[in-house]
């Protein structure tokens, strides 16, 4: 009988930041330094393929938005590792023109050892998941964006030297990035503050599911509507568009509601002298966030979308039972 590839081994999913448990995401973000000490920097020489741990393994990645972070770093992480990256766009798959998701995964799982996705719904990745035979790893969708969480708090580490007990303001639009950074910085014991307008708070069940994963961990969270006291003496200041890649439509009403929540020099005469500043990318200087800012001494906006690649490639070996 033929069997899908994967069916020796049990399969991780990654849909959301806490399908790893605490212990895990750390072992995580410790792969992640030793993969990010081992590369050779770009303008140094080649950096050529100097893994196998991935040699023989295709990964399918799967996109239904626009994205150049995600796409790049999982394409030259995947071949960085010795493994195949398949880069597909909605519209050049048969799903683009309506075949099911579930018949994709289950086609896909006699290709390849796992699918990452980039999609709107929640429910097309738990669709993939369930229908298919291999790892699925979520690059983004309406309701969280996972993989960008384990780069943050790689980041986070990189400069402040390790995650519990520190404060991370977060002030904007309760999206898919205010959805991970909750439950990744409650799982490591840091308190989330998180400002929006009313009407824009992240989602009562993700909120309530960090407050839980933040009671082992001893982390916090706020949730508010006053973007001075999520800044408050903050160690991290972080924001992300008012309008996320769907919601186009709502960009002008949104800039209207959000003026007060861009991050600026006076956010930042609130936090720690030496807090840092984030953004996922892209940004829409002038909107969330100011030029001056994003270009300033605490800004670590382009470490963050370097440290993509890295905490990708260990979250790949590790679900992938290669760590
Ligand atoms: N931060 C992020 O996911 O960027 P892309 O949309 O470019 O992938
Ligand atoms: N919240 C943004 C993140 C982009 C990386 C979006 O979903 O468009």
């Amino acid at each position: 009988m033929s069997t899908p590839l994967s069916s020796t081994t049990p399969i991780r999913h990654f849909l959301t930041v806490d399908d790893l448990q605490p212990d895990e995401l750390l072992a995580v973000l410790d792969l992640a330094d030793d993969l990010k000490a081992q590369r050779p920097r770009p303008g140094r020489g080649p950096v050529s393929d100097f893994g196998t741990a991935l040699a023989g393994h295709s990964i399918a990645l799967i996109f239904e938005k626009s994205s150049t972070r995600t796409r790049v770093s999982f394409e030259v992480g995947v071949r960085e590792l010795g493994g195949h990256p398949l880069v597909l766009n909605r519209d050049q798959l048969q799903l683009g023109r309506g075949e099911t998701v579930a018949d994709t995964a289950k086609v896909l799982s006699r290709y390849v050892h796992a699918i990452v996705l980039r999609t709107f719904g929640q429910d097309r990745l738990e669709t993939l998941a369930e229908a298919g035979s291999v790892p699925v790893v979520n690059a983004l969708s309406d309701l969280a964006h996972p993989c960008q969480a384990v780069a943050d708090l790689q980041t986070i580490r990189e400069y402040k030297g390790g995650l519990s007990g520190l404060k991370l303001a977060y002030v904007g639009d309760g999206n898919n990035v205010a959805h991970s950074l909750l439950k990744a910085g409650a799982m490591m014991g840091m308190h989330v503050a998180v400002a929006t307008p009313p009407g824009y708070a992240p989602d009562a069940q993700v909120v309530d599911e960090a407050i839980e994963l933040a009671d082992p961990s001893d982390g916090r969270i706020t949730i508010t509507t006053d973007p001075v006291q999520a800044v408050e003496d903050a160690d991290v200041l972080y924001t992300d568009v008012w309008a996320s890649m769907g919601q186009e439509a709502e960009a002008a009403e949104r800039a209207a509601v959000f003026a007060g929540y861009q991050l600026n020099t006076a956010s930042l005469d609130l936090a720690r002298p030496d807090a840092i500043v984030m953004h996922c990318l892209p940004a829409h200087r002038g909107e969330e966030i100011t030029e001056e800012v994003l270009e300033g001494d605490a800004s670590v906006v382009f470490t963050q979308a370097e440290n993509r690649l890295h905490a990708q490639k260990a979250l790949l070996l590790t679900l992938l039972g290669r760590a």
